[in-house]
Formats: C-alpha cells, structure tokens, sequence
C-alpha cells in the first residue's frame, strides 16, 4: 500500500527501501474505509496489501493525532541532545517527528533507558543504544542484506534491546564490518567510526567501485579533499543500498 502514496506523504520510520516491510512503528498509519466516508480502521501502509473498493485516507485529523502521539511517546524514551548528535539534519527521526507536528514534549519524563552506555569496542562500528527506537532495522539489514544475522532483538517489552551475537560487544560479536546496519539505523542509534551518517562534509560525489566487476555505486562523502566515509546510494539498481567489504578497503587504503 505504501508505494502509492510515497514516501513523500506518508512518513515512516521503520520502513527502508531494501528491506521487506515489517510493521513495528505504526508511523505510517492510514484510515481504511469499506464506504466513502464510512467507519475507518488504520492500518500500517506498509505492509498492508491495498484491497479492491476500499477508500484510503493517508492524512484524515484522527491519523496525524495517532502519528503525533506515536512519536511523542517515542520521545519519552530518547535523549533530546539533537545539537549535539553525530547525524543532526540527518536524522529520519528527527524528520518525521518536525513532520508530524512535535514542537514540545507533553509527557514527563519516567522510566527510560537514557543510561545505555556506547559501544566503541570494535575497529569500525559504534552503537548508542540510548539512541534506539527499537525499529528492527538493524536486525534486518544484518540479515536480509548482508545475511550475517549477527544482530537480534532480545527481551520483551521495555527491556526489548538490541544484541550482538550472545549479547556481547561489538568487537567480541560475528560482525564482518559492512556497515549495512549503520546506514539502516534511522539514528545514531548504530554507526560507525567514520561517523558516516554525519553531514559535516564538504560534498558527496557519487562514483563506481573498481574492485570487482560488479560496479557498485558509491555515494563518497568528502571534508578538506580527504574521504570521510562511503555509503551506498538505494537508488542504485546493481547494490541498491549495499556494499561488499571493499569499500571499506578502499577507504581505509586512500593514499594519507
Ligand atoms: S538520533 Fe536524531 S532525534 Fe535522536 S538526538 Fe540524534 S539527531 Fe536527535
Ligand atoms: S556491520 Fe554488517 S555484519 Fe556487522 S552487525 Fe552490522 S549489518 Fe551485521
Ligand atoms: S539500533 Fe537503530 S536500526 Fe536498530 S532497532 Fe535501534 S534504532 Fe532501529
Ligand atoms: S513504516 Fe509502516 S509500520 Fe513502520
């Protein structure tokens, strides 16, 4: 059903483009009616498949309440140091909650899991994990694009959290580095050193990768003629958001 309103209507959040739907966050919400008008249901637009005769309201007055409150209650768990945070402007939660229409937080602070320490263990990856939303996209980029299953959700209600292999660290953990958990995380919730997600850069250009002759495409973040990180495009059709191990070679191996 998403795909024929677009992203650009309604928002979501656990949602990515290379990954299959998986309907945790709700952000997208739609009202779905059997009549014009009629009684209405909401019901998560990403992974609802769109059936015959019914009337959709992507934006109904009761929607942009429940997507407001969603986020809001997102809020009361998540430490509002955005000026401070590696993927300021970058942030799709912080896109979606200026979109919904946050100005203020209504709700008190209570139980939160603001104390997560980071994780700087490993040589390339970083996790914040006072940063997650718990949207499952970590989880699933592990597994659906790089088939590493390295990351898992552990815990049920508030103690869900993300783990590593046995929950452990970064470091100690099966991860090959290949940064796909990163560049699906809509925070800073999981990054790496090279603090990717950052838009404290000069420009981006897009180019091929030479390694190989599948000729990914790479989106090249460059600060003072030095390259800062590399992701991959998700419009690209040959990786569509993905990258072997080399461009991360490629990165480490650019002449000082
Ligand atoms: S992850 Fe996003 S919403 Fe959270 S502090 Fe950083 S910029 Fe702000
Ligand atoms: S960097 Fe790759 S292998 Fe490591 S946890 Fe993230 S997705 Fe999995
Ligand atoms: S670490 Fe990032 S991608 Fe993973 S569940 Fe948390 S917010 Fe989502
Ligand atoms: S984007 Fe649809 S439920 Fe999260």
């Amino acid at each position: 059903m998403k795909r024929n309103f677009g992203q650009d209507v309604v928002p979501t959040l656990c949602d990515a483009p290379n990954l299959d739907p998986f309907g945790s966050c709700r952000v997208c919400s739609v009202d779905v009616a059997l009549k014009e008008n009629g009684p209405a249901k909401a019901m998560a637009s990403c992974h609802t498949p769109v059936m015959p005769n019914s009337f959709i309201y992507p934006d109904s007055d009761r929607i942009q309440k429940l997507r407001k409150n969603i986020i809001e209650l997102v809020l009361t768990d998540h430490p509002l140091d955005c000026l401070t945070c590696e993927v300021n402007n970058n942030c799709e939660l912080q896109t979606v909650a200026g979109r919904v229409g946050v100005r203020d937080v209504r709700y008190p602070e209570g139980k939160n899991h603001l104390d997560r320490k980071k994780d700087k263990s490993h040589a390339y990856m970083t996790s914040d994990f006072s940063k997650c939303i718990n949207c499952f996209r970590c989880v699933r980029a592990c597994d659906e694009v790089q088939g590493e299953m390295v990351l898992n959700m552990a815990g049920r209600g508030f103690d869900s959290h993300i783990i590593k292999s046995f929950e452990t660290t970064f470091k100690e953990s099966d991860c090959v580095s290949c940064g796909a958990c990163a560049q699906a995380c809509p925070t800073s919730a999981i990054s790496d050193i090279f603090e990717s997600k950052s838009v404290a850069v000069d420009e981006k250009i897009r180019t091929v990768c030479t390694y190989c002759g599948v000729g990914c495409n790479l989106e090249v973040a460059v600060k003072g003629g030095k390259v800062k990180s590399i992701q991959a495009p998700y419009d690209a059709e040959v990786n569509t958001g993905h990258t072997c191990l080399s461009a991360v070679c490629i990165f480490i191996l650019q002449p000082s």
